[in-house]
């Protein structure tokens, strides 16, 4: 039987009020682990690599790695390519077969992120593969605060209809690098904002909000949640315990991960929503 299509499971989460979690991983350990926790909870997955990481791993063969595991997943599960900000790490991922590829723009002026996603959306498209935007900017840890500008609607409406992105990221309130407890998301704006795109949405920097808000912002319009912190925080925590050996620390690591994952998927309301007919 053949596997869903992304962009069917995108459409059906935000139809359905819950999110697809897309977890960021550096390197085949925590790939594997978040694999087998996706695969523990039944629930559709995406595995996000930045271009930095693709760069310090070797983009030909790391890239490669990781869509076999998607492919040989017993969930339907995907790999994405989170927060390019160069053209070419996109043209790269999507020649190397990459699902969905996100272009970020959102630190340049509107008209300049608009132009420059709008031609990685036509890429994307001319390989048949879907594409997320920003707009609006999503801080992150060690950036200005003054840079973190809300999305609008009226900025949400234009962006899509000039650009044509399948998904559309949005600032909410989170901030990247933010620890549990320490982010929060207006949820008030969110029905407004997936009114005006037209699309569903994408909240970047969850590793900070709590289970109950985003299991809220996940039935008004987010169908993309993206977590990385937490789960780089498990990782390194486990992994710098006492155990001599690399194998041990690398189990003790993905012993800490595995909660830390699931506690997300659950949270964002995808647990058991793997649809039948995936192989296995
Ligand atoms: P956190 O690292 O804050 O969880 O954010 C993840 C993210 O938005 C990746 O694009
Ligand atoms: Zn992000």
């Amino acid at each position: 039987m053949s596997r869903p299509q992304l962009g069917e499971i995108l459409a059906q989460a935000d139809r359905e009020g819950w999110a697809v979690p897309a977890v960021n991983v550096e390197g085949c350990e925590l790939a594997h682990t978040v694999i087998e926790v996706a695969e523990g909870a039944r629930s559709p997955l995406l595995l996000q690599v930045t271009p930095a990481t693709f760069a310090a791993l070797g983009w030909q063969w790391h890239l490669a790695h990781l869509l076999d595991l998607c492919r040989r997943a017993r969930v339907p599960a995907y790999l994405h390519l989170d927060h390019a900000t160069a053209e070419a790490d996109v043209e790269l991922a999507l020649d190397l077969g990459a699902d969905m590829v996100m272009f970020d723009g959102s630190m340049h002026p509107l008209e300049e992120n608009i132009a420059r996603t709008r031609a990685m959306a036509e890429l994307a498209h001319r390989h048949r593969r879907l594409v997320e935007g920003e707009v609006g900017h999503v801080g992150r840890q060690g950036e200005p605060p003054a840079w973190s500008r809300l999305t609008s609607p009226d900025e949400a409406r234009g962006f899509v209809r000039a650009t044509g992105v399948d998904i559309l990221a949005v600032a909410v309130g989170t901030r990247h690098g933010q620890s549990p407890g320490e982010g929060g998301v207006r949820l008030e704006a969110l029905a407004p904002l997936r009114q005006a795109a037209g699309v569903p949405l994408v909240l970047h920097g969850a590793s900070g909000v709590d289970a109950a808000v985003l299991r809220a912002a996940t039935r008004q319009g987010i169908a993309k949640v993206n977590v990385g912190t937490a789960v780089r925080a498990a990782f390194l925590e486990g992994f710098s315990t006492e155990h001599p050996t690399i194998r041990e620390r690398l189990k003790a690591a993905a012993g800490r991960v595995r909660p830390v994952v699931l506690e997300r998927i659950e949270a964002m309301g995808a647990k058991d929503r793997a649809r039948e007919g995936v192989p296995s």
